[in-house]
């Protein structure tokens, strides 16, 4: 079984990410900063040997720990490009506010903003076998909001 590391993985972009991963087959270790309660509803949700790894990744140490205890990573997830999506980064000024939300709707050509599963389907080709001839590029998953 490939293990795939998923950083910031306890919510939004990086959850979807995991379970996406959890459903293609990856064992995957769920990174998370502070919420330990969300990152264990992601590892339960996964399954598959899924464990969540505390690190807070940008202070000393972090990367560290990051690695102890991981025997191999086939796969790290530790980037994403998106445009606006509705996560809770964002619940502050969107959510709840139909006026942010079409400003939101308007920046992205599609007329919509892409959801934590679309991009995940995204990482989730970019994970496997279907892309094993793409190297080293950026893919536009915003909905348009590069545009
Ligand atoms: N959503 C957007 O519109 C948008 C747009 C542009 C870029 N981005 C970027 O995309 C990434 C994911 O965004 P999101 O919308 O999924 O955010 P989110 O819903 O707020 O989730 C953030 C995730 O990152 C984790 N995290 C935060 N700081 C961390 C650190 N220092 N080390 C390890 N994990 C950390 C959080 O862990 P805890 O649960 O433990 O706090 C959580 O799992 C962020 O880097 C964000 O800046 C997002």
């Amino acid at each position: 079984m490939k293990t795939a590391l998923v950083t910031g993985a306890s919510r939004g972009i990086g959850r979807a990410v995991a379970l996406r991963l959890a459903a293609d087959g990856f064992r995957v270790v769920v990174n998370y900063a502070r919420d330990e309660v969300a990152a264990k509803e992601v590892v339960a949700a996964a399954g598959g040997g899924a464990f969540a790894v505390r690190a807070e990744l940008g202070t000393p140490g972090a990367v560290e720990a990051l690695a102890d205890g991981l025997d191999r990573v086939d796969v790290l997830v530790n980037n994403v490009a998106p445009g606006i999506v509705d996560t809770d980064i964002n619940a502050g000024w969107l959510r709840g506010n139909p006026e942010a939300m079409a400003y939101a709707v308007s920046r992205h050509a599609l007329g919509r903003l892409a959801t934590p599963e679309e991009i995940a389907d995204v990482v989730a080709f970019l994970a496997s076998e279907r892309s094993a001839v793409v190297t080293g590029t950026t893919v536009d998953a915003t909905a348009g909001g590069e545009l």
